[in-house]
């Protein structure tokens, strides 16, 4: 993002260092990450050590230092998921997807995460798209969702 962009972000929280958890959730909101440029942007002029605001960042799950692509797959790898066939599942979308867990696909649509429980173990395998819960997954269900996703972006696209 250039300057102007985080200066926007800045000037709507009127540079207050107590929005700082908020500044961050927009910047990442434009770019699905936080970069060390953007940071450094930020800690120079809220002003705020960018020692703290690293703390801020690695502490909480939802910001991330390394590039995200659009939609973050989280898969379960809880236990109750796990003996329903999680781990088949991932293997379906790391195939599907050619990454890794950790990885992006190449045109930034994608990332894939594992997580252990989501607290709707009942619905096992759970896959989380995005904020979307897909339950009782398969490696072909998972197929056809992610099928779905490609298929909803590339309308978006056209219309533009
Ligand atoms: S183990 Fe997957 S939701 Fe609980």
């Amino acid at each position: 993002m250039n300057p102007d962009g985080i200066d926007k972000i800045l000037a709507k929280y009127e540079y207050k260092d107590s929005s700082l958890i908020a500044i961050l959730q927009d910047v990442q909101e434009i770019e699905n990450y936080l970069s060390e440029e953007n940071l450094e942007y930020i800690s120079e002029n809220l002003p705020i050590p960018l020692t703290r605001i690293y703390r801020i960042v690695t502490f909480y799950n939802a910001f991330s230092l390394t590039p995200r692509g659009k939609y973050t797959i989280n898969v379960c790898l809880g236990t109750a998921c796990h003996v329903r066939g999680a781990a088949r599942v991932l293997d379906g979308i790391r195939i599907d997807l050619g990454i890794d867990v950790g990885g992006m696909t190449a045109d930034g649509l994608f990332s894939l995460e594992t997580v252990n429980c989501l607290g709707a173990c009942a619905m096992g395998p759970i896959v989380v798209i995005g904020s979307e819960y897909h339950g009782q997954m398969t490696p072909a269900k998972v197929e056809s969702v992610l099928k779905k996703y490609r298929k909803t972006l590339r309308k978006k696209d056209e219309k533009h």
